[in-house]
């Protein structure tokens, strides 16, 4: 059964090896099981939008999840099947998870061990055009860029003086911040501010101060329709990917089958990137 509104990263549920072999997904997975499941989800999510919109920063999530929906911005068919892990590795999650002060080779890099392009990576991370990061994910930037003792160079200084304000030195790092100018809205517009020197992360900045990564950032920031199209492939790819591993389908997605009743995303938050939606 598919349970919503997780708030799960990007890997956390992909393999920390490359896949063997696993059966294929495929849309009609619940046809037979739960014919209703895809109106079910699509029915709980359109209400949980309908409470608070900023709920479809989760969906960038769901397909880990088995689920579909339609969230304004591009949709599209999503494989279900997909088992979830008998474990819930902290290690492995770290290993797999992009940091938010991730540089471009960095990211590049972990992408690639996914099989997932620069354009994947880049196409991705529009995801970031919903939701909200943390403090604590960006005071290094402000006030001590690799060691530096001085800010990320990157950064507006109009808009970093307004991230001063937000997060100062020594303040609450859980304190958050939208991720773009339009938080609620998924569109382009993370990649125009990236351009302009106004992305809230290390990782999402970076995307445009690199040169292999900038090509793609300044294609989405100009033509909407090329970003979710290529966010659509990305997401499609990412959800091909599987871990051969044994799996199940959980009952609650938080929690393995018969396991102990603990929340295994809330360690994952730990200076990572979040996105603002919570159950
Ligand atoms: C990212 O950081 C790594 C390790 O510090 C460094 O080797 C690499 O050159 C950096 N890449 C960019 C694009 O700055
Ligand atoms: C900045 O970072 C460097 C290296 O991590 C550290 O040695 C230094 O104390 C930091 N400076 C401040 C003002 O935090
Ligand atoms: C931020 O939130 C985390 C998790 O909820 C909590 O453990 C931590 O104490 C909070 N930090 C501050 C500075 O409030």
């Amino acid at each position: 059964m598919c349970l919503l509104l997780v708030p799960f990263i990007f890997f956390q549920l992909l393999p920390a090896t490359i896949p063997a072999v696993a059966p294929p997904l495929h849309p009609g997975y619940y046809a037979k099981s739960c014919p209703n499941a895809e109106y079910i989800v699509r029915d709980v999510l359109k209400k949980a939008m309908i409470r608070e919109p900023r709920s479809g920063a989760s969906v960038m999530r769901f397909q880990f999840h088995d689920c579909f929906v339609n969230s304004g911005g591009p949709d599209w068919e999503v494989k279900l099947g997909r088992k979830d892990s008998l474990t819930a590795s902290q290690e492995d999650a770290d290993a797999i998870m992009p940091s938010p002060r991730a540089n471009a080779t960095m990211l590049i890099d972990l992408f690639a061990k996914f099989d997932l392009s620069v354009k994947d990576l880049v196409a991705l991370s529009g995801s970031h055009s919903i939701g909200k990061g943390r403090c604590f994910s960006i005071v290094f930037r402000l006030y001590n860029q690799s060691g530096t003792g001085r800010p990320d160079p990157s950064i507006e200084p109009k808009f970093r003086q307004k991230l001063n304000k937000l997060c100062p030195l020594g303040g609450d790092g859980n304190v958050t911040g939208d991720l773009d100018f339009t938080p609620r809205v998924f569109d382009n517009q993370y990649f125009k501010d990236l351009v302009s020197g106004r992305g809230f992360l290390n990782s999402d900045e970076t995307l445009y101060t690199y040169w292999r990564t900038r090509e793609y950032v300044k294609r989405y920031s100009e033509d909407q329709d090329e970003f979710f199209r290529d966010f659509v492939e990305g997401m499609i790819k990412m959800g091909d990917l599987q871990s051969g591993r044994p799996g199940e389908i959980r009952k609650n997605c938080r929690v393995v089958n018969g396991g102990p009743p603990v929340d295994l995303v809330v360690e994952g938050y730990k200076d990572r990137r979040i996105l603002s939606y919570e159950t």
